[in-house]
């Protein structure tokens, strides 16, 4: 077995995997980044693409920003749709100036992965079998299966990692949080009775800003990644096969639930992609043991209404790489030890709000009477006051870091 040494072992080379590792490479720290896909597909994912304020400042202030502000769009809007009548929701006039920035999540993970190769980082892509040994010691380890930093050398070769820290970064399905061991972990979650079936095509979006629609039929929403490139979703039952969706079924109804305008004008086209998506609402607590991190999916799920999952991501991050530094700079384990609880400070508010805007805008199956007016009540209170649409506004533009 090859042995190897670093500083911060990472699992994931996602955008949580991928922008620790720059950072903590702008600080001088080691990594080392483990992912069990080829690079093709990390940099072919298709997932949301809304960037908060903080997250666009934070990829400029790491020099990988530049192409997102060439291809980026920058909205200062969304329209709720309730009740044939549409509500803008105008972000500066309501949190001081501030907008979000529309940018796939592919092209975030591509822009920091060639930000991270181009200034020497090492990333293992296609590696296998990794597990985790000695979180309880202060050299905790990380053996994996694939090619060692010799390609010439046997696939198969098993190599192992000595760290200081490991950081789990490898969303829902990875192996990091199945490291705490279950009488420390504490999970809480809400599984939605319903999925979003997703599709993507190369049409111009039907509005230049995204719009959310609460409809009879369900809900619907109207998004983008760029101008020539368009994502549609649709709220369908938890367990419908994306099989019995074709791309003519698709967009007959997408136009049922979007606003009459939107539909006249909306233009189809053949499905790059197409699926169905659950929605869950998961926070596993806390966000450390011994020397293992988690940061972003491995440690919390949100349902994608409110658009989080990437900038939670980011945030857990810039607080491990604050609390990183600050103990190889002083040796400090202050911020170490507080980090899981910053972290669940934002998660929840998050959380809240993501679970929120999904009880806003979805029709649930078995809502009672009362609860389907007490939805209509508050999207019609939403439409009315300032008070409710600054509420929105801040959280979807990202509440400020503490
Ligand atoms: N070994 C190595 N890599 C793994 C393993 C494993 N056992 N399991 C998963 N991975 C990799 C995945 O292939 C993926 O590239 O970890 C990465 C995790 O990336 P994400 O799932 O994108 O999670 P994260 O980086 O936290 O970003 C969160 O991305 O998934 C979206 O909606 C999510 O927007 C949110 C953001
Ligand atoms: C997307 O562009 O995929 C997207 C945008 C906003 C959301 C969810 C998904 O709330």
């Amino acid at each position: 077995m090859k042995s190897i040494r670093t500083q911060v072992g990472i699992i994931g080379a996602g955008p949580a995997g991928l922008l620790l590792s720059h950072i903590l490479h702008l600080q001088g720290i080691e990594s080392i980044v483990l992912e069990k896909s080829s690079r093709n597909t990390v940099e072919a994912i298709i997932k949301a693409g809304v960037l908060e304020q903080g997250t666009v400042d934070l990829m400029n202030q790491i020099g990988a920003g530049d192409r997102m502000m060439k291809e980026g769009l920058a909205h200062e809007g969304i329209i709720m749709r309730f009740d044939g009548r549409d509500e803008r929701i105008h972000f500066p006039e309501l949190t001081g100036g501030k907008s979000v920035m529309i940018y796939a999540q592919h092209d975030v993970n591509k822009d920091l992965i060639k930000a991270r190769l181009a200034s020497g980082g090492d990333i293992r892509f296609e590696a296998r079998d990794v597990s985790i040994y000695d979180l309880d010691s202060s050299t905790p380890k990380i053996r994996f299966r694939g090619k060692g930093d010799e390609p010439s050398k046997e696939a198969d070769e098993v190599t192992e990692i000595t760290c200081d820290f490991i950081a789990g970064c490898d969303g829902f399905h990875g192996v990091s949080r199945q490291a705490i061991p279950q009488e420390v972990i504490r999970i809480y979650e809400r599984v939605y009775p319903f999925g979003w079936l997703g599709i993507l095509s190369d049409t111009p979006p039907v509005n230049h800003e995204l719009i959310y629609t609460n409809h009879e039929r369900g809900f619907a929403l109207c998004t983008m990644r760029s101008t020539t490139r368009s994502r549609y979703y649709l709220q369908v039952p938890a367990d419908e096969d994306v099989s019995d969706w074709s791309d003519d079924r698709f967009w007959t109804e997408l136009k049922r639930r979007i606003p009459p305008d939107a539909a006249a004008t909306l233009q189809t086209g053949p499905s790059l992609e197409k699926s169905v998506a659950p929605l869950r609402s998961f926070v596993a607590e806390p966000l450390r043991h011994g020397r293992l991190f988690l940061a972003g999916d491995s440690a919390h799920i949100v349902p994608p209404t409110g658009a989080k999952g990437l900038n939670l991501a980011v945030a857990d991050v810039r607080f491990l790489t604050e609390a990183l530094a600050a103990f190889y700079k002083s040796g400090s384990s202050d911020q170490l030890d507080g980090y899981s609880d910053r972290c669940l400070a934002r998660v929840w508010k998050a959380q809240r709000f993501s679970w929120w805007m999904t009880n806003l805008t979805h029709r649930f199956p078995e809502a009672l009477p009362f609860e389907r007016r007490a939805q209509a009540a508050e999207l019609a209170y939403l439409a009315g006051s300032q008070a409710a649409q600054t509420a929105l506004a801040e959280n979807y533009v990202g509440l400020p870091l503490v």
